[in-house]
């Protein structure tokens, strides 16, 4: 981002101005995006929250979490605090009344104000876009079920246009999650084997270390499908399956990517599993069982692990399976997408077991980067074979600095790229394709236990031995 354009000046408005989200992610971004030149002289801040508070209060509460930074230091002064009820017309009237021209609402709020809030900016004229562009920013999750997020994108699209609104997803704003994209159309040598004549399956991976700590209240009512796979996975999915959009134009992008979900065949039950982790110790802590965490209802039935077998029905994918599995508690943080390409067709080396087959993994986080598994001859006079590996790191190539994800993103809604944002079709595609699990994991069974510390329930590992596969080993 070094060579971007200063974005256009805008008030940015933040409602949940004293929540997480905003101390931990959204001001530190911004602050970083203030110190490389890429918010406007006129950009302000307006944090709207029900709390008793004033500027400078606001700033102190943010200053804990971006303090010594010298792009805080001068966006300091343009902060400002309005304390107002998010349901409550007067307090966008109190709104209106500060914003003029361009103007970003985000929604760090829970999610059940997300319909409201729109619907006030509305009816107060605050979508209107006839002195500067008014957009909005929608934090995940993004309903609840299919019939949720279908009903709350229908709401928001009576008071203004797709355009206008950016349906966040964090993922996107990772370095690495972009890369897949360059990876595959960037490099001609990947996308001539990215296809069913060469690939065996695909997992994708979001593994936790992190238990429910004190998202009890959340989580609870959530648990780790609704929380992670058709918002987070599914752009992974997304990223990994699309076909080569014909631009780079926002567009065309995300129509690929609606058109990648729209072809994953609703899930049905036999091919997901749920865990939820048990007392266990993870590196040197010992953890809770989940339903004994705080804020969490005793006979929960909420899942903390979910894994699932995808069929993807598209020329290219079709007889692929793609497996998705994330959790939390388990033995390693670790998000990475794992391509297993076919075996060699004959066996040419005499070896006591198969040859391995090669397998690509882009690794999203932590230690960000790209290997690829291959088979080499061992050294000597007998033909003999051993796995090695080519291993690219992004640290290795790149200063990668200290951001949060968030400046991408935040930048590309001031000028305006909605690239990285879902779509209304995306999102309810996700939806879609997982309603059946949800649907038969509402009406009956139980999350199967897993020690935490461990790498997830065994009907996880079930699904894949099923296939004659195996999980890749988290690390
Ligand atoms: C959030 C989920 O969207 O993503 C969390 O609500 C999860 O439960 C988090 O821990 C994971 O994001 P990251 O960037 O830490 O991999």
């Amino acid at each position: 981002m070094s060579d971007a354009e200063t974005a256009p000046p805008a008030t940015l408005v933040i409602f949940g101005a004293l929540g997480d989200l905003t101390k931990r992610l959204l001001v530190p971004a911004l602050a970083n995006l203030q110190r490389e030149g890429l918010l406007a002289d006129d950009t302000t801040l307006l944090g709207v929250s029900y709390h008793d508070s004033d500027d400078a209060q606001l700033v102190d509460v943010l200053d804990e979490f971006v303090e010594n930074d010298a792009g805080w230091d001068a966006l300091k002064p343009k902060v400002h605090y309005l304390k107002g009820d998010f349901t409550d017309p007067a307090a966008y009237q109190a709104i209106a009344d500060k914003v003029k021209g361009n103007a970003v609402f985000y929604l760090a709020t829970a999610p059940g104000f997300f319909g409201t809030i729109v619907d006030r900016l509305g009816e107060a004229g605050l979508l209107d876009q006839k002195d500067g562009f008014r957009r909005v920013v929608i934090e995940k999750p993004f309903g609840t079920d299919l019939a949720s997020a279908q009903a709350l994108n229908k709401q928001i699209l009576a008071r203004g246009g797709e355009d206008q609104f950016y349906r966040i997803d964090h993922f996107l704003g990772k370095e690495t999650v972009q890369n897949i994209m360059v990876a595959r159309f960037g490099n001609a040598l990947l996308e001539a084997v990215w296809n069913n004549r060469y690939v065996d399956h695909v997992q994708i991976t979001a593994a936790e270390t992190v238990t429910v700590g004190t998202r009890g209240k959340f989580y609870d009512a959530t648990g780790a499908l609704r929380d992670m796979v058709p918002n987070h996975l599914f752009q992974l999915l997304a990223m990994i399956g699309m076909e080569p959009p014909n631009s780079s134009d926002a567009e065309a992008i995300r129509t690929e990517k609606a058109k990648l979900i729209a072809a994953v065949r609703p899930i049905a039950p036999e091919d997901a599993a749920r865990g939820r982790y048990q007392a266990g110790t993870i590196g040197d802590e010992t953890v809770p069982a989940y339903r004994e965490e705080s804020d969490v209802a005793p006979d929960s039935r909420t899942e903390t692990y979910v894994a699932l077998k995808l069929a993807v029905e598209t020329w290219r994918w079709t007889g692929v399976p793609f497996y998705l599995r994330t959790g939390k508690g388990l033995t390693a943080r670790d998000t990475e997408i794992v391509v297993q390409f076919r075996e060699v067709p004959v066996a040419l080396f005499p070896r006591d077991d198969a040859l391995p087959p090669n397998r690509l993994v882009l690794q999203i986080q932590p230690q960000e980067g790209i290997s690829l598994a291959f088979v080499a001859k061992k050294p000597g006079p007998l033909m003999e074979t051993a796995p090695v590996s080519m291993d690219f790191r992004y640290a290795d190539a790149f200063e990668m600095g200290h951001r949060t994800g968030y400046e991408t993103l935040l930048y590309d809604v001031l000028i305006g790229d909605q690239t990285l944002f879902q779509r209304a079709d995306q999102i309810e595609g996700g939806w879609r394709a997982v309603q059946p699990v949800l649907d038969a994991w509402a009406a009956e069974g139980e999350p199967e236990g897993y020690a935490a510390g461990s790498a997830g329930p065994a009907s996880a590992d079930a699904l894949l031995e099923r296939d004659a596969r195996a999980w890749h080993a988290l690390s």
